[in-house]
C-alpha cells in the first residue's frame, strides 16, 4: 500500500492516522454508538473483526485505515484490494455527533479519487446492510450506484438480512 499524505476536500480531509490518535480510535470502536447497530458485521465479527480493528495502526490484514479530519478527527475510511480480482472494497465510519452533515459522503469521494489516481483499477465496491439507509444515501451522494441485493448475507439479531452491493466505475 502506498503512503497517502493528505487529501483535502471542501470541508474534510482524509489522511494517515497518527500514532497518538490510536487510543481515541480504539475508544470509538469499543463504543456501541460509534459502531451503531450496523457494526460489526457478521456472525463472527465480535471475536475476529473487533480484535483486528484493535490492531488498527494503519493496516489490518491488508485493509488500510485512514482518518477523516475536520478540525479534529471525526471518523475513518478504509480500503483494500479484493483478493484474486482487480478492484478495491471500501468502507467508512463517522462519529455519531458528526453524522448526517455530509462528511461521510465527502470523505468517501476523496477516497474514491485517491484509489483511482493511485491504483490501476477501474472499479470500487462497497457493501452495506439493506437497513443502513445513511450508508446507502452517503454512497449514492459519493457517486456509487446500486448494483445488486445480496440476499441473506448477514446473520444479525437472530435473523438473516440482505445487503446491498454498490459500485463506482472510473
Ligand atoms: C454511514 C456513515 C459513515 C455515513 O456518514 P454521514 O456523514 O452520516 O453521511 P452523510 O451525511 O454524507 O449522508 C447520510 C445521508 O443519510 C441520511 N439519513 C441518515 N439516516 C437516515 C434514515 N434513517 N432515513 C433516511 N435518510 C437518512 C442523511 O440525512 C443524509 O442524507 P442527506 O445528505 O440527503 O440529508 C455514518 O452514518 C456512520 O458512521 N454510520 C455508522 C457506521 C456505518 O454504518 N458505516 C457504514 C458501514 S457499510
Amino acid at each position: 500500500m502506498k503512503r497517502i499524505g493528505k487529501l483535502d476536500g471542501p470541508r474534510v480531509r482524509i489522511r494517515e492516522i497518527r500514532h497518538e490518535e490510536i487510543s481515541e480510535i480504539l475508544e470509538w470502536i469499543e463504543d456501541p454508538s460509534f459502531r451503531s447497530e450496523f457494526l460489526p458485521f457478521g456472525r463472527d465479527a465480535d471475536d475476529t473483526v473487533m480484535e483486528k480493528l484493535k490492531g488498527i495502526a494503519l493496516e489490518v490484514d491488508g485493509t488500510r485505515f485512514l482518518a477523516i479530519e475536520k478540525t479534529k478527527i471525526i471518523g475513518l475510511v478504509l480500503y483494500h484490494k479484493v483478493s484474486y480480482f482487480d478492484y478495491f472494497d471500501v468502507g467508512f465510519y463517522v462519529v455519531p455527533n458528526e453524522r448526517n452533515k455530509g462528511f461521510g459522503a465527502e470523505a468517501m469521494g476523496l477516497l474514491v479519487d485517491y484509489v483511482f489516481k493511485t491504483y490501476r483499477v477501474d472499479r470500487i465496491e462497497a457493501g452495506t446492510s439493506s437497513l443502513n439507509v445513511a450508508s446507502q444515501k452517503a454512497l449514492e451522494k459519493a457517486g456509487f450506484r446500486k448494483e445488486a441485493v445480496r440476499r441473506k448475507t448477514l446473520f444479525r439479531n437472530e435473523v438473516w438480512e440482505d445487503s446491498i452491493l454498490y459500485s463506482i466505475i472510473r
